[in-house]
Order: C-alpha cells, then sequence, then structure tokens
C-alpha cells in the first residue's frame, strides 16, 4: 500500500491534518490503535480560540460548530469569595473564544472523513516507523491478524502522549517537563450550565475549581484534588458540596446538580518534546507537548501544529519546495512555549500549592488582586486567552 502522508492517530490532530490534506488534493492514511467510539469517548476539554475555528471552517468542517458552539467574550475569576469579570473581547479588541467540546470537534472530523470516503484504519496494532531519514519513509503494522506496509513520503506523528512516534526518536529529542502535585476531578453532567457565557475559574483555601460547559444543557466542572485521590471516593454529592463551597455564594446558589454521567481525575503536566521534526517524521500535537488544562491550550495548540504543518506539505507538494517543511519545528514551537507559558502561569495563579507558605500565599492574593484591577494586566490574560496570532 502506498499513501503521499502517514497519519498515526485519529484524535483531533491527526484527523484535521488529514482533512486539509485531503482539501489540497494530498492522498493520506490514518492508522488509529483503538476504535473511532473509544476515541470519541475521551472526555477532554472545550473552548475553542478563533485559530482553530477558521482552521475547521478552512477544512470544511465548521457548519456544527458555528451552529451549535456557544460564542465567549468573557471569563470570569473567583477569589476571596468573589466573582469578578474579565472582559475578553473589550480587551483584544473584538476577539472571542468558542465553547464546543473536542468530543464534537472530533466526531465531525470523523464524519467528514468518512463521508469523503478517506482511509481511516483503526485497531491498526503494532504500528512502527522506519526510513524517515531518508526518502521512502514506511510504516508497518497489524490489522486484523495481517502484517501490512504502507509507504509514504511523510510520516505525521499524531499519536498523543503516549504514542509510538515520539518514542521511536527518543534518543533524539529534548524533552522538558513539570508535573504539579494535585489533579483535577471533572464531573460531567446534563444539567444548565451555572455560567453559559463565561468559563468561571476559581481559587479558594479548599483549590481550584471551574465551571465550564458543553451546552446549554450540559456542564463541566472541575474541583483540584490531591494526586492520590480515587474517583470512588467522590460521589456526587460530594462533588456537588465541595464544588459549592470553592465559588461565591451567590454563584453556589445557583449550580444546578444532577447524576454525573462521567467523572475522573487527571494529572496535572507541562511537557515540551523539541524538536518537531525527523527528517520526514513529524510530530503535532499532544504527541509534541502537553499543557496542563487551565486555560484550556491543548487543542489549540494542536490545531496551530496542524496548521503549519499542513501549509509546509501543501507547499511542498505544490511548489517542490521543502522551506515550509524546514521551518516547521521552529515555528510550531514557538507558539508552543508561549502556550506552554500561559498554561503554567494561570495553573500557578489559580491553584493552591503544598509549599506555598503564607509569604508565596500573599504573592497569590496580590497577583489576583492585581489581575481584576489593573487593565494592563486583565489585558495580558485577555490576549493570551483568545490566543496568540499564528
Ligand atoms: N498507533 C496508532 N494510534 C495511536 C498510537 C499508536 N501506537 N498511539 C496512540 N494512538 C492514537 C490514540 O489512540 C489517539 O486516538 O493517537 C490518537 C492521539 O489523539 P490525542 O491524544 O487526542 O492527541 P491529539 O490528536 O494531538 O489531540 C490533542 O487532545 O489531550 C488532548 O488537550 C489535548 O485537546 C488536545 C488534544
Ligand atoms: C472544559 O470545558 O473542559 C475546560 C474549559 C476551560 C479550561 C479547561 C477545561 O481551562
Amino acid at each position: 500500500m502506498r499513501t503521499q502522508v502517514a497519519i498515526i492517530g485519529a484524535g483531533p490532530s491527526g484527523l484535521l491534518l488529514g482533512q486539509l490534506l485531503h482539501k489540497a488534493g494530498i492522498d493520506n492514511v490514518i492508522l488509529e490503535r483503538q476504535t473511532g467510539d473509544y476515541v470519541l469517548g475521551r472526555i477532554r476539554a472545550g473552548i475553542l480560540e478563533q485559530v482553530t475555528v477558521d482552521l475547521m471552517d478552512e477544512a470544511g468542517v465548521g457548519s456544527r460548530l458555528h451552529q451549535e458552539g456557544i460564542v465567549h467574550h468573557a471569563i470570569e475569576l473567583v477569589f476571596s469569595g468573589e466573582r469578578h469579570p474579565i472582559d475578553v473581547t473589550g480587551l483584544t479588541g473584538g476577539k472571542v473564544v468558542t465553547a464546543y467540546g473536542q468530543t464534537e470537534l472530533t466526531r465531525d472530523l470523523m464524519e467528514a472523513r468518512a463521508a469523503a470516503g478517506l482511509p481511516t484504519v483503526y485497531e491498526a496494532q503494532d504500528v512502527s516507523l522506519h526510513g524517515f531519514d531518508g526518502d521512502s519513509p514506511v510504516v508497518r503494522y497489524r490489522h486484523k491478524g495481517e502484517d501490512v506496509e504502507l509507504r509514504c513520503d511523510f510520516i505525521a506523528g499524531c499519536d498523543g502522549f503516549h504514542g509510538v512516534a515520539r518514542a521511536t526518536v527518543k534518543d533524539r529529542v529534548t524533552e522538558h517537563e513539570k508535573v504539579y502535585p494535585f489533579g483535577w476531578l471533572g464531573v460531567l453532567a446534563d444539567v444548565p450550565p451555572v455560567s453559559p457565557h463565561a468559563i468561571v475559574y476559581g481559587n479558594s483555601e479548599r483549590g481550584f475549581s471551574l465551571c465550564s460547559m458543553r451546552s446549554m444543557t450540559r456542564s463541566r466542572y472541575y474541583v483540584q484534588c490531591p494526586l492520590d485521590d480515587k474517583v470512588e471516593a467522590w460521589s456526587d454529592q460530594r462533588f456537588w458540596d465541595e464544588l459549592r463551597r470553592r465559588v461565591d455564594p451567590e454563584l453556589a446558589e445557583r449550580i444546578v446538580t444532577g447524576p454525573s454521567i462521567e467523572k475522573s481525575i487527571a494529572p496535572l503536566r507541562s511537557f515540551v518534546a523539541e524538536p518537531m521534526r525527523f527528517g520526514r517524521l513529524f510530530l503535532a500535537g499532544d504527541a509534541a507537548h502537553i499543557v496542563p488544562p487551565t486555560g484550556a491550550k491543548g487543542l489549540n495548540l494542536a490545531a496551530s501544529d496542524v496548521k503549519y504543518l499542513s501549509a509546509g506539505l501543501i507547499e511542498h507538494y505544490r511548489d517542490k519546495s521543502m522551506a515550509g517543511i524546514d521551518a516547521y519545528s521552529a515555528r510550531a514551537l514557538k507558539r508552543v512555549w508561549k502556550a506552554e507559558r500561559f498554561s503554567w502561569w494561570l495553573t500557578t495563579l489559580m491553584h493552591r500549592f503544598p509549599d506555598t507558605g503564607s509569604f508565596g500565599q500573599r504573592m497569590q492574593d496580590a497577583e489576583l488582586d492585581y489581575l481584576v484591577h489593573s487593565q494592563a494586566a486583565s489585558t495580558v490574560l485577555a490576549e493570551n486567552y483568545v490566543g496568540m496570532p499564528l
């Protein structure tokens, strides 16, 4: 079997890349270890920068997102028992973010790919990558008990943090990592969001909280929890009680509770692998970098990687040029590091750390107060929240 670009992973990075390449007339095959239903079962963040929305439009898959996505002009910060709006749109000259779940975005991409009849091999086992330092890369895998060889011009490693692509070049990668001393306990519930027009980020003595949404009838909430906490220790009632204690009284009063439809604990990590290109192998999305979810940059960074990578590949096939491909890693990493900085900063500002001490706590209090009372400081938050330009 032969294709132009072999894409490993059918998460948002791989699917979006496949769609953009297809639009430009470039053949691609996606190899995915899991089933499609498994991929759609993963619950992740759901705040899209304009850059990501524009890319979905460019890929021709933006229509449901425009119908069902909920445009946000603000965020809210809760601390010391009070809630403070940050007018993101006003502070950025008109920019917005869109609330639309990653699951829905992935579903739109999967459906468009299926409708276009593009090849996706689900349950591809033992994927291995070869020959990418030369001109004729090969991807080998097992499917339905048979060994398959896929020859290609390029391999895109869109296979997430635990994928095979970065592991294959482990000896050539420089890794930068920070692991945070807490996790997020997340609950998804079919209840109306307490704050439909702005995500609410809270810092309380009891720890971080986040009120988010997927639609006008589905909400997503999180509380900071110890890393060794177990989901089973959190009944729905305990979760709702804890969330209410971490926000201001007026918001707490308005939270509509109901049975959880998903509940999980996720660790928080900052991680970057450099570079993002090895000959004819590229890393994109979570395969190359992880941000802690505070600020919701993970999916948006995957989208900007894909924008740069697809542009480089399209230029290559159109103009026989390697310029965009040669520039890919440096261009992508420049934006990645800015989002890493923002996500690390917002995480540090909004969470309670075990070893903060009284001085550290006063620093956090003073910074939060400064942030909401200085237009310059609020603008820094707002311009990062809507996303850096490409
Ligand atoms: N072979 C084939 N597929 C693989 C392999 C492998 N060896 N290893 C992993 N995969 C698949 C996974 O099953 C997954 O479906 O690669 C896909 C990677 O998808 P994601 O983890 O969603 O990563 P990405 O597409 O880069 O999306 C980034 O996901 O974690 C969030 O915050 C992150 O929103 C961001 C987005
Ligand atoms: C979410 O909706 O899951 C979400 C929103 C904002 C974040 C993180 C997660 O910063």
